[in-house]
């Protein structure tokens, strides 16, 4: 009884609006010659039935939208909602494995491993931070570098930090830069190299490590976890790249397009290598594959994770937006995700080359002058180009 009260006050209220709407049209109504009005009746309903998504993560995301929507919301403590709404499962602590997903997910049995371990701790987004570094923009840098990295990339790390990522003034700016860590966890059977980790950080003091399982589809996890770190630890930086730890960045180039930007376009800033009109990879071998009872529908634009430039103030908004978006197994969709919920979209910059440059220019100096980012670079090239952008004597026309 109680249930069929709730809905009928919903169905109530839904039809009220429909009929404000309807008097709201009438009024810009045309005339006809005569000068009489003439009602235009809709030929059909617009106001669908709200009905959930079969999808799981598109579901999960429309009781997020409906739960923040301030007019369905405003007068009711969910008491009024479809019932599937409070089909949370977020009953008690969000980072307890949720093992209702394994019925709810039609075919969950079926998937590969890697969808089994997301969809069970798709909620939690909280991870214990292991190395911070909560001095490290005491003086706000001007540019942030932050690299994704794995544990056990010792020398990628150590040829970035002896190349793009050295950090100090360049260019009269100030660059500050991180490494972002998940954990290689024994359960994968990584060696232990905490010894090692707790070394390089005593040494260099630029790792952030957070206790997660480093796999790739937890790489959004360390993005919502990264935007968290910025408000707490680095508001304060201008501007932020992040990229992966195998690119080669050309921090000069970026320092001198972030100087020619006029002041509301250094706001707004956010470029990368941009796909547009993209959506799910429906088959099982491709790394970035999703089923179908997972995600419906277009990814909105987005930048490419080799790297990709923004602003500290998009920063900050993309930290607010991200509480509203449902993580998503694949970081740099779930970023475009995140920024089309601020009303943005990613820019495209032809100096973001995430697949790489032709073959005969690889070995050429001037092909990097300029570019921002190319795609991949081992170790050693990133020194060796590094020393060619950084030579007196290169000239290019
Ligand atoms: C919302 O509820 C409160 C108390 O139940 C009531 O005083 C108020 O008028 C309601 N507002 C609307 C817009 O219905
Ligand atoms: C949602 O359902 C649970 C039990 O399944 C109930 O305890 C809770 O009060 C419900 N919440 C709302 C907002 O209806
Ligand atoms: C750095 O700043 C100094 C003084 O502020 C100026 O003379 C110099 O030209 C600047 N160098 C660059 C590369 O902008
Ligand atoms: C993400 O990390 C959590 C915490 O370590 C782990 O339980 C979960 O299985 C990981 N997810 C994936 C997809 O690896
Ligand atoms: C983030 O959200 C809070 C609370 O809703 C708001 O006060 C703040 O202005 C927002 N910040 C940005 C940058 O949008």
């Amino acid at each position: 009884m109680a249930l069929l009260r709730m809905r009928f006050k919903f169905v109530v209220t839904v039809m009220m609006v429909n009929f404000f709407i309807f008097i709201l049209i009438s009024r810009h109504s045309n005339q006809d010659k005569n000068g009489n009005h003439k009602v235009q009746i809709p030929s059909k309903p617009f106001w669908h039935k709200l009905a959930p998504f079969l999808a799981y993560y598109n579901r999960q995301q429309q009781i997020l939208d409906l739960q923040n929507n301030p007019i369905l919301t405003a007068n009711s403590s969910g008491a009024d909602m479809p019932d599937w709404l409070n089909d949370t499962s977020l009953a008690s602590d969000p980072c307890l494995p949720n093992y209702r997903v394994t019925t709810q997910v039609k075919d969950y049995n079926s998937l590969p491993g890697r969808f089994k371990d997301f969809l069970l701790y798709m909620h939690c987004r909280s991870y214990p931070i292991m190395k911070d570094q909560t001095d490290i923009c005491k003086e706000p840098p001007f540019l942030l570098l932050a690299v994704k990295s794995l544990a056990p990339h010792f020398d990628r790390r150590q040829a970035i930090r002896q190349s793009w990522g050295r950090a100090g003034v360049i260019a009269n700016q100030t660059v500050v830069t991180i490494f972002l860590l998940g954990n290689a966890t024994p359960g994968d059977h990584h060696p232990d190299l905490s010894e090692m980790l707790s070394h390089e950080n005593a040494r260099h003091k630029d790792l952030i490590q957070w206790n997660f399982r480093d796999s790739f589809f937890n790489l959004t996890v360390k993005e919502v976890l990264f935007l968290e770190w910025i408000q707490n630890r680095c508001s304060g930086a201008r501007f932020i790249f992040k990229g992966d730890d195998d690119v080669f960045v050309n921090t000069y180039r970026i320092l001198d397009f972030l100087k020619g930007l006029s002041e509301p376009q250094a706001r707004d800033l956010f470029v990368g290598d941009v796909i547009t009109n993209a959506g799910p990879h429906r088959d099982k071998r491709v790394k970035y594959f999703i089923p179908e009872s997972m995600y419906v529908g277009m990814y909105p634009p987005y930048a490419g994770g080799g790297g990709y430039l923004y602003s500290g103030d998009i920063a900050a908004r993309l930290h607010n937006a991200s509480q509203q978006v449902v993580l998503y197994p694949i970081d740099d969709v779930y970023t475009g995700m995140c920024l089309r919920k601020i009303g943005l979209a990613p820019e495209k910059h032809k100096g973001f080359r995430t697949f790489n440059i032709e073959e005969k220019y690889r070995s050429n100096p001037c092909a990097y002058k300029s570019l921002i980012l190319v795609h991949p670079r081992t170790p050693q090239e990133m020194i060796q180009i590094w020393a060619w952008l950084s030579s007196p004597d290169l000239t290019c026309q």
